[in-house]
């Protein structure tokens, strides 16, 4: 069996056959009638499997993702056709590696259940099962963010979902929070332009967002930006179209992907890096860690990597898709996070919402267990759901005066502490100093939050595009107070005097 479906396996019961059975293995006597006092008398608290079957039930759901909660995905492989060691040691990137893998796709701000057209920022995220344990890029279909700094992410996340009061979405606190926010404009633009609404999973692009690092057998660290290009070209909803699907199928995009890879038609993405030498960073002409920028791909062209394809489904959407506990912080040697503050912040945020969400043991479940399982030596031990444990003459503790290690840096003998940078995290850039503070984003000579955007506007957008962004903006400045509808004009007048004068103008069109 390949690795791929070894880890699309893991987990299954054998095929259900005969009778039903209570999971503890016990035969059920019956599915379909109660015990009761008598023909015509109430049910009994006895009755074991009615009690079991309908607690069982009670408990079904787990709580939904707080952003990202509506989604989908895929299992796959990951191939890598191009030698990139010059710049990574990173196993699953050196040429001819296949890696299993799985995709989860996702909108942002729609809960369970909401429609997948819906416009919004699409969730890109993949799990590479390799032999150093699991490698999670959780990105999304935009190359940058509406924030640079992680202490924003849940007001910016408040704003997008219901109001307190009414439990409604509200168009003047997303808009609101976006003008008072002037480093959103670079990721509005693409919101509001087609990528907000991609047709399909499939025909859209995705993006690693933030610098990363890579580090090669020598140490040597380099920058990248990861691009993920689909083969399948292109193709994007206007606002209309995917306002209709929105009615007519919530789950377009789930139900696309299932039967494309049902029928053989497996999606592919190209997987290439922007490779930026580590000295560059300091002087490039705008902050390389700040989330709300991309690097000019004349600069820093990209580097072909290999492709990934999705041609396996998953067996169960629960177990598979639901469960899947995808974090920034899963890395393995060869990768390593950068000064993002974003990614910083991420770093904590994933694996604190699933033990929230999952429980304490969410490694544990089958879709989320490395595929080096047998050597994981970990001291972490018991809590709900427990159901791995160590050797029982292994020690739980570290150090020991037993066999059992601590960790890769540490003399193994004692707690003498590792000495210098964590350079396992990233090699730390910063000639500045490393004291912990609280300070801007430091400012490259061309940084300015509406360069860029505007550059989107006049440079890549055509005719047709950019009036259907204007027209995509005031659709969705609908029920603005006054205020904020100034606001708003100012922001994208900031991005481009001709963008905001046709926003106006559009907008008295259609008051
Ligand atoms: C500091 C900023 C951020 C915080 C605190 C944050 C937090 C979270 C949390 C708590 C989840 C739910 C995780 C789970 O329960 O499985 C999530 C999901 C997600 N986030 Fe973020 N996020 C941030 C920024 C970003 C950025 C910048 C991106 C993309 C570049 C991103 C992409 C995603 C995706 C794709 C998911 C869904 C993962 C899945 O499919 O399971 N997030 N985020």
């Amino acid at each position: 069996m390949s690795a791929a479906d070894e880890v699309l396996k893991k987990g299954e019961r054998v095929a259900g056959q005969g009778n039903s059975t209570r999971p503890s293995g016990q035969p059920v006597p019956s599915e379909n009638t109660s015990i009761t006092a008598g023909p015509q008398g109430p049910t009994v608290l006895d009755d074991i499997h009615l009690i079991e079957k309908l607690a069982h039930f009670n408990r079904e759901r787990v709580p939904e993702r707080t952003p990202h909660a509506k989604g989908h995905g895929a299992f796959g492989e990951l191939h890598i056709t191009e030698d990139v060691s010059e710049f990574t040691k990173a196993k699953l990137f050196q040429k001819d590696t296949v890696t299993p893998m799985m995709v989860r796709f996702s909108t942002v701000a729609g809960e369970q259940g909401s429609p997948d057209t819906w416009r919004d920022v699409h969730g890109f995220a993949l799990r590479f099962y390799t032999e150093d344990g699991n490698y999670d890029i959780v990105g999304n279909n935009t190359p940058t963010f509406f924030l640079r700094d992680g202490i924003k992410f849940p007001d910016f996340i408040h704003s997008q979902k219901r109001l307190g009061r009414n439990g409604l979405r509200n168009s003047d606190m997303q808009w609101d929070f976006w003008t008072r926010s002037p480093e959103s404009a670079h990721q509005v633009t693409y919101l509001m332009g087609d990528r907000g609404t991609p047709k399909t999973s499939r025909h859209q692009d995705g993006f690693g967002s933030h610098t990363f690092q890579w580090v090669n057998e020598e140490g040597k660290p380099v920058w990248i930006k990861y691009h993920f290009k689909t083969r399948q070209g292109w193709e994007t909803f206007t606002d209309a179209e995917a306002a209709e699907m929105a009615g007519k199928n919530a789950d377009y995009h789930r139900e696309d992907l299932y039967n494309a890879i049902e029928q053989g038609d497996y999606p592919i993405w190209d997987v290439k890096v922007q490779i930026m030498p580590f000295e560059d960073a300091e002087n490039y002409r705008w902050n390389p860690f700040d989330l709300t920028k991309t690097w000019s791909q004349k600069d820093y062209p990209l580097h072909d990597v290999g492709y990934f394809v999705l041609n396996r489904n998953p067996r169960n959407f629960f177990a598979q898709i639901e469960q899947v506990a995808l974090d920034p912080s899963n890395l393995v040697p060869g990768v390593g996070l950068s000064p993002d503050r974003m990614l910083q912040a991420r770093a904590f945020a994933y694996a604190d919402q699933q033990r929230y969400r999952i429980g304490a043991n969410y490694k544990q479940l089958p879709v989320n267990q490395p595929l080096n399982a047998d050597k994981v030596n970990t001291y972490e031990h018991e809590g709900s759901m427990s159901f791995l444990f160590n050797n029982e003459d292994d020690p739980v503790y570290s150090p020991n005066r037993y066999s059992k290690g601590a960790g890769f840096l540490d003399d193994g003998e004692t707690s003498a502490q590792p000495n210098g940078q964590a350079a396992d995290l990233y090699v730390n850039p910063d000639p500045h100093g490393t004291d912990l503070v609280r300070a801007p984003y430091v400012k490259h000579q061309d940084d300015d939050d509406f360069i860029q955007p505007g550059i989107l506007y006049r440079e890549v957008m055509n005719d047709d595009e950019k009036e259907r962004l204007a027209d995509n903006i005031t659709n969705a400045m609908a029920g603005i107070s006054e205020q904020v509808e100034e606001q708003v004009y100012e922001y994208w007048t900031n991005v481009d005097e001709n963008l905001g004068a046709r926003v106006r103008e559009l907008f008295a069109s259609k008051k």
